[in-house]
């Protein structure tokens, strides 16, 4: 069976003779499952929702997936499944370039040669890497640690203007304009684009369901602390049903009541009424009829994503020859960027 991406969209038909020179846009995820709604309205909708505007690439970072324990089957079905979940949401091939970041070995080159070039004081500051890492110091792996590193790479490796993430990626990416600087100021050459984040003043950090004082994550424990892509209506209604409130009434957005303002956030992005038309709608009514209204936008808005998922999952041909056509179109770029940066630090 052969799928078509993207049925029935319009073709944008260029009337100017030149094309303008778009902006690169490069953002990455990593396939671990459990992909949710955080992922997606503070990131995946913003890269769907802009594609036309810019020169597109984004990648499946499977080498980051490894910097903790993964089954490799499960990473392995992951990294397809974040495909298909991607093209689902609306990432169209013929304005983005999607591909698996093993697929191009410069990552991981270009990688080890910044890591020789990034300060241990810059990387001692990572606070996801604290997070992520624990107490257990002595056992974790050091690609954990090198971890934004690599990111770093990702990002410079292709050039890119922007780079749309939520707000959890903030200081990772501060990171990357510091190493891309200073390298630059080093060499005195522009051998890297400083990347600009763009990161929205809202849905750039979409809170745990039970608890909303920490962002919605895949790896955290309790599966009803997130709303996942592939959740069902049935998942989806008891989880809304058990989010953490408070035990006033009132359906207005305050800052002092995190779990209600988070859902009201979730049901503003999904909806793109603004918080007053939200207050006004709810203006008598109780959290009751508020979850179920939320329920209800988050099933509609799931519904066709999850159908257009199935039909490309039962296509992993055309999936894989995709993956490997885009890794194909944009390794020159990569290729070109290392080798610059190998000229001029003077290896081979
Ligand atoms: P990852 O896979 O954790 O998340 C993918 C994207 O989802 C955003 N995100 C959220 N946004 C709002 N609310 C949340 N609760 C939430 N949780 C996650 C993330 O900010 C991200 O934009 N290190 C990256 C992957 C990466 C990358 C890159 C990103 C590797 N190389 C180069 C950009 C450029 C990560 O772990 O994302």
């Amino acid at each position: 069976m052969s799928i078509e991406l993207n049925p029935g969209s319009e073709v944008k038909t260029n009337t100017i003779t030149q094309p303008p020179i778009r902006k690169r846009v490069f953002s990455g995820i990593q396939p671990t499952g459990n992909t949710h709604l955080g992922n997606y309205l503070g990131a995946i909708r913003n890269w769907v929702a802009e594609q036309t505007h810019y020169d597109n690439i984004f990648c499946i970072v499977d080498l980051h997936a490894i910097t903790l324990p993964i089954d490799p089957q499960e990473l392995h079905n992951n990294t397809r499944q974040m495909a298909a979940l991607l093209l689902a949401c609306g990432l169209d091939t013929r304005y983005c370039n999607l591909f698996i970041q093993s697929h191009i070995h410069e990552h991981a080159e270009m990688s080890w040669i910044l890591n020789c070039f990034t300060p241990m004081g810059w990387l001692n500051r990572m606070t996801q890497f604290k997070t992520k890492a624990g107490t257990d110091l002595d056992s974790v792996g050091t690609g954990l640690y090198c971890y934004p590193v690599l990111m770093a790479c990702d990002i410079l490796l292709y050039q890119t203007h922007y780079v749309p993430v939520g707000d959890d990626q903030r200081q990772h990416l501060e990171l990357t304009r510091d190493l891309a600087q200073r390298f630059n100021t080093m060499y005195k050459k522009r051998v890297f684009t400083i990347p600009e984040g763009q990161i929205r003043e809202v849905g750039a950090r979409i809170m745990s369901l039970d608890d909303p004082t920490k962002k919605m994550s895949k790896s955290d424990p309790n599966p009803s602390s997130r709303i996942t892509l592939l959740d069902s209506p049935k998942e989806i209604k008891q989880k809304i049903g058990r989010a953490t409130t408070d035990s006033e009434r009132l359906v207005t957005f305050d800052p002092q009541r995190a779990g209600i303002t988070n859902l009201l956030g979730i049901y503003q992005l999904l909806t793109g009424q603004s918080q007053q038309e939200i207050e006004a709608t709810f203006a008598g009514k109780g959290y009751g009829d508020f979850k179920a209204a939320l329920t209800e936008q988050l099933v509609e808005t799931l519904r066709p994503i999850q159908q257009r998922y199935n039909e490309l999952m039962s296509d992993q041909t055309m999936l894989d020859g995709m993956l490997k056509q885009s890794a194909e179109s944009v390794r020159p770029i990569a290729a070109k960027t290392l080798q610059t940066m190998k000229d001029v630090i003077g290896l081979g």
